[in-house]
């Protein structure tokens, strides 16, 4: 099938099937273009709570769709390809988890959305990029917290609430690659862009930022900002919604370190594409599953998030 075809068969299939498909801005840009809802973590998450289709597809990674599925047990929830993992949710095992959580046991448990259910289900409140701040704001100033995975978020969010948390040491193998060598020389090369950047990347790349959000808030920014030019150091693919909200103003993508590529991609984002989505419409596959004992765990920091963001 072509491109057209696709893109009507799966308008057909979406249809027949009471479907809703939700997109995360790191998806290629043909797939945003035909999704009926495309935006950050939360919002996924928030949408995925309140649906009333019968079947989600979620064209993002892993763990967005089992977050979905964790708040809509009932209804059907397809990724198109479930090899779409996430290195940061994988830099953080459960048993491993587990084990770190046991041994401080008065402490608060705070887990960003990029983990498994598993660890979730370990979990007290999880937060996304967009609502950390504001959640850890609302939790007592001598409360002992854990933050996991990704410890530049960590040191980002303990920076801005001047909290002391203990950080899980893991990353996000796309946001850890950004070059801040070749991010001075755009900079010099555009001195009128404004740099802004997602807050899992290293802290050298955020000193350097004017915005630091999630990919909605950076979204925002754009839209909001006077500034025409912006040095973008988040997965490109945010590029795409960035330029179809402001047709006038010109994004350029931070590159990544060892690469003659410009744009910095998460290999895992793009597997999913057109020709999956079709066939996951089709087939209904392949679907997340949860064990429920899990699921039930899961739920609570994931509902507390909503009811606190
Ligand atoms: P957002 O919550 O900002 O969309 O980030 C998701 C993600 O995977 C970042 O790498
Ligand atoms: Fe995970 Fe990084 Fe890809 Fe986001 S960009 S899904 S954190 S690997």
């Amino acid at each position: 099938m072509d491109k057209s075809e696709l893109i009507k068969e799966i308008n057909r299939l979406k249809k027949e099937k009471n479907t809703v498909i939700m997109a995360h801005y790191y998806q290629m840009g043909d797939i945003q273009d035909i999704a009926d809802q495309i935006g950050d973590s939360l919002a996924l998450a928030q949408w995925a709570a309140k649906t009333e289709a019968d079947i989600i597809v979620l064209c993002g990674v892993h763990f967005m769709g089992e977050t979905a599925k964790i708040l809509s047990p009932h209804k059907k929830v397809l990724v198109p390809d479930l090899e779409a993992g996430c290195s940061l949710a994988d830099s953080c095992p459960a048993d491993d988890f587990e084990k770190f959580v046991k041994e401080h046991p008065d402490h608060t448990v705070v887990t960003y959305v990029n983990t498994t259910a598993a660890v979730k289900a370990l979990t007290d409140v999880v937060v996304t990029s967009t609502n950390a701040k504001k959640i850890i704001d609302q939790l007592p100033k001598d409360e002992k917290i854990i933050f996991g995975p990704d410890r530049n978020l960590g040191n980002y969010i303990n920076s801005v609430t001047g909290r002391n948390m203990l950080l899980w040491d893991g990353a996000c193998h796309v946001h850890e690659q950004f070059s801040v060598e070749k991010l001075v020389k755009l900079k010099a090369e555009h001195p009128d862009a404004d740099i802004i950047a997602h807050p899992e990347c290293k802290k050298p790349l955020l000193l350097m930022a004017d915005f630091i959000g999630s990919t909605q808030a950076l979204l925002n920014y754009t839209i909001n900002s006077d500034k025409n030019k912006f040095l973008v150091a988040t997965e490109s693919g945010i590029l795409h919604e960035m330029q179809k909200k402001n047709p006038d103003k010109t994004f350029i993508p931070v590159p990544p370190n060892d690469s003659t590529c410009a744009c910095n991609e998460c290999n895992f984002m793009r597997l999913n594409t057109l020709e999956k989505l079709y066939l996951c419409l089709k087939n209904e596959s392949p679907e997340i599953i949860i064990e429920e004992a899990i699921r039930v765990k899961a739920v609570k920091p994931i509902l507390r998030m909503l009811e606190m963001s």
